[in-house]
């Protein structure tokens, strides 16, 4: 079953076109990874499908859904959670709460303010769950500001993850991070992918992660998509290698 149907999405700034006619079909729990060089669109591209940027042409549908012209809150209460290439988490927080934050997004009784003690410790409990599935279970109560900058975007995923949401957006995971600290991301990563019901639209600039992670590529070239297929016919693809990859493969 299709989740996502993105057609003709455009984004222009004035006469630069920085995403041109992307066509982009998701299914539920498919993950595919969005590749291409600096300025390719995809930051663009993932901002119009989350809702945080205006589309200047095209339609996103969500479970056949017309979502188009919906802001991101009301994407999210859909289901459709964004990790961001800069960092966003609360530094002033501790770790667990802001996995918290991410649990109460997910909940429908999150407008209650006086729920009782007993929801607060299954809030607490349940992004404690997230936290330990992301190897962060003993930075719980450090200050997620304080936190090294790996472990900063791992609590960004559990956030994310946190809300259970059906379409999980990651624009570059594992950027800023050292090669140490990005294999056991991916690792982590492969586990609750594989684990969860979530379809992932991954932005990597990093092939090893995309290949290690993703079946599907779509690949970016200023503002066009090039190629869309299983990994290894886009590996093989000679318009991506002369276009990206540089004879990868
Ligand atoms: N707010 C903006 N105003 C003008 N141009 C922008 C803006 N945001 C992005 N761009 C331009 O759009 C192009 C695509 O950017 P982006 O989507 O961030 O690429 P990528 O994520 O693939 O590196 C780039 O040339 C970038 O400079
Ligand atoms: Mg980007």
């Amino acid at each position: 079953m299709t989740l996502l149907q993105c057609r003709g999405l455009s984004r222009a700034w004035g006469a630069f076109r920085a995403v041109s006619d992307v066509d982009l079909d998701l299914a539920e729990r498919e993950i595919c990874a969005v590749i291409g060089p600096n300025g390719a669109g995809k930051t663009t591209l993932f901002a119009m499908i989350a809702g945080n940027l205006r589309k200047s042409a095209g339609t996103v549908r969500l479970d056949g859904e017309d979502v188009t012209g919906l802001p991101a809150p009301a994407l999210a209460r859909r289901g459709v959670a964004r990790s961001f290439q800069i960092t966003a988490i609360c530094p002033g927080l501790s770790a667990v709460e802001n996995v918290r934050l991410g649990v109460q997004a997910r909940d429908p009784l999150r407008w209650r303010p006086f729920g009782g003690a007993a929801r607060m410790r299954t809030g607490e409990a349940r992004a404690m769950e997230w936290l330990d599935r992301l190897g962060l279970a003993g930075r719980a109560k450090e200050l997620a500001g304080e936190l090294a900058h790996g472990d900063q975007r791992l609590l960004e995923v559990a956030v994310a993850l946190a809300q259970e949401p059906r379409l999980l957006i990651l624009d570059e995971p594992t950027q800023g991070m050292s090669l140490e600290e990005t294999r056991r991301t991916v690792e982590l990563l492969r586990q609750v992918m594989a684990e969860s019901a979530t379809a992932v639209l991954l932005v990597e600039h990093d092939l090893e992660v995309v290949f290690a992670l993703a079946p599907r590529i779509v690949v970016l070239h200023r503002g066009r998509k090039i190629a869309d297929g299983p990994a290894e016919a886009v590996r093989a693809d000679e318009a991506v290698q002369q276009a990206y990859l540089g004879g990868l493969g």
